[in-house]
């Protein structure tokens, strides 16, 4: 299974992407998060430790495994690099190991007027490419907003999008700008998670909105989430049983879209 997870900033994306990650790894999937957003957090969803999450180097600043492989010198212009990086042993040497998930930091890449063509975006969209097309475990995508970041190649090696909204338009809109670009990029599997919900009327506006049959799941605004959060914990260790429950039932929403 290959999720990749999107939605406006702040509506929850890193929080399901660890929980349905620590969830997998709970079935004994070998699983694999990548953290893509350039405002990493995945870490703490996961609930790493302060000195493990210290440790992670993203994969963006680790100077000499780019040019290694790109054969191109970090922050030089004008040269020629190799455009398709050797990047299969990469997960099991730079990846933070915990509680069964793999976890990768891709970390910020130099945007803008040179376009994507630096030896870190290179080496990063050939990892993304590696593990969305020809690996085997379970990935976990943690998006940044948008999805234009994804090859198209890439993205339709990916199984799911799950849009995660919350009860507002703002999120809403980001919603529809996600879903046109997975169309674009020609992703086919598109569905929805609602977080921060307080109630029936949250639930009804959400619901209202979106295709029947796309949402996978309601998550409350609950106080233990939001604990988790400022105590560096993972959700599930300290959520009563009837959050994690939801969770679960997202999984298996998932579970069942996926291909045989
Ligand atoms: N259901 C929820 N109830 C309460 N707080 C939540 C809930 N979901 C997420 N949060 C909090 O909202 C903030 C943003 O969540 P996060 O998962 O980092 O969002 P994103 O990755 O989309 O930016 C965090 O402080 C998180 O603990
Ligand atoms: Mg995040």
């Amino acid at each position: 299974m290959k999720i990749a997870i999107s939605g406006k900033g702040g509506v929850g994306k890193s929080t399901l992407a660890g929980t349905l990650a620590l969830l997998l790894a709970e079935q004994g999937r070998r699983v694999v998060a990548v953290d893509a957003d350039p405002v990493a957090n995945l870490a703490v969803a996961l609930g790493l430790s302060a000195a493990q999450q210290a440790g992670i180097v993203p994969i963006a600043e680790q100077v000499a495994l780019i040019e290694e492989r790109t054969g191109a010198k970090v922050q030089q212009y004008g040269q020629m690099f190799r455009l398709n990086p050797q990047v299969s042993d990469i997960t099991e040497t730079y990846a933070t190991l915990h509680r069964g998930v793999a976890l990768l930091v891709l970390g910020a890449v130099p945007r803008g007027g040179g376009g994507c063509a630096c030896p870190e975006s290179i080496l990063i969209r050939a990892l993304v490419t590696d593990l969305v097309l020809f690996r085997e475990e379970a990935l976990v995508l943690d998006m940044e907003a948008g999805v234009e970041h994804l090859g198209r190649g890439t993205a339709r090696g990916v199984d799911t999008m799950v849009i995660v909204v919350e009860p507002g338009q703002r999120s809403l809109d980001c919603a529809r700008r996600v879903v046109r670009m997975c169309g674009e990029l020609g992703i086919r599997d598109l569905c929805f998670v609602a977080n921060k919900v307080t109630g029936p009327e949250d639930e009804a506006f959400i619901r209202e909105a979106l295709p029947a049959g796309d949402l996978l799941g309601c998550i409350p605004f609950t106080e233990s989430i939001r604990q988790a959060d400022r105590s560096g914990t993972a959700v599930l260790d300290v959520c009563p049983p009837e959050v994690r429950a939801r969770f679960e039932t997202i999984l298996r929403q998932l579970e069942k879209r996926q291909p045989p």
